[in-house]
């Protein structure tokens, strides 16, 4: 049964009345092909292109890692897949745009690059996608923050609800949430697809209001049922009500 039928009968809409995904832009995925752990074909890449769209999106921003010691990204590697594959997509008639950027792991190297210029920032407030390890915080995070700022960037913390050592103390989202770290909440959590204490974390996030923006952190086709039920859940139908700046990007 399609994604459409299935979510109509659920919240038993008339069916000249389909649902409506209220949000037009996706961001956060791994969609280059064979530069990090998402998609390894193009091919792949645009499947999941063609299943966003079927989702409602219009616009995917991808985000692909960036990580000293494993993947050495950057916009000479991600760039240049971007007209190839909005290329393809014109050719099969899939109604998306995809743009990139990236995510970048708050790591030893990531201060030179933002040194650099060598940031691939998003939308008009030129915000950055970064990750933390899942073991402990990045010792080095307050320099990042301070370094971001200072070029003009606004930081974006991805997925805040999967660092279970902030889960365990929740002042700690305040505190990011307060010296104004963006935070960019993964739908994979609202399934529990990384845990219930994910799960839970990303409802106290909710609760709170403390969301900017939604993400699917979608590494191939093996996350699509993943994405389309997470659309379906109570939890997005809330964290939609917030003001989410996915769709001014
Ligand atoms: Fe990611």
């Amino acid at each position: 049964m399609s994604f459409w039928k299935r979510f109509i009968g659920k919240k038993q809409a008339p069916i000249n009345e389909p649902f409506v995904n209220p949000v037009t832009t996706e961001l956060h995925s791994h969609l280059i092909p064979a530069i990090d752990d998402g998609v390894h074909q193009w091919e792949e890449s645009i499947e999941v292109l063609r299943f966003f769209s079927a989702l409602g999106y219009q616009k995917v921003i991808t985000t692909p890692h960036v990580m000293a010691d494993f993947y050495k990204n950057g916009p000479d590697t991600i760039l240049p897949w971007v007209g190839k594959l909005n290329d393809e997509c014109a050719k099969q008639q899939i109604p998306i745009t995809l743009e990139a950027a990236a995510e970048y792991m708050v790591d030893d190297g990531f201060e030179q690059k933002i040194d650099a210029g060598q940031i691939l920032s998003f939308g008009t407030k030129k915000y950055v996608l970064i990750e933390m390890p899942f073991e402990a915080p990045a010792p080095n995070l307050k320099q990042i923050l301070f370094a971001l700022r200072i070029n003009g960037y606004t930081p974006v913390l991805a997925h805040p609800e999967r660092y279970l050592y902030y889960a365990a103390n929740v002042k700690h989202y305040h505190d990011l949430w307060d010296a104004e770290v963006l935070f960019q909440l993964n739908l994979g959590s609202l399934v529990g697809h990384y845990g219930p204490l994910q799960l839970k974390a990303a409802s106290y996030l909710i609760n709170n209001r403390m969301v900017n923006l939604v993400g699917s952190d979608c590494h191939g086709m093996r996350h699509a049922a993943l994405v389309e039920a997470a659309l379906r859940t109570p939890l997005y139908e809330q964290v939609c009500q917030l003001p989410l700046l996915n769709n001014s990007l």
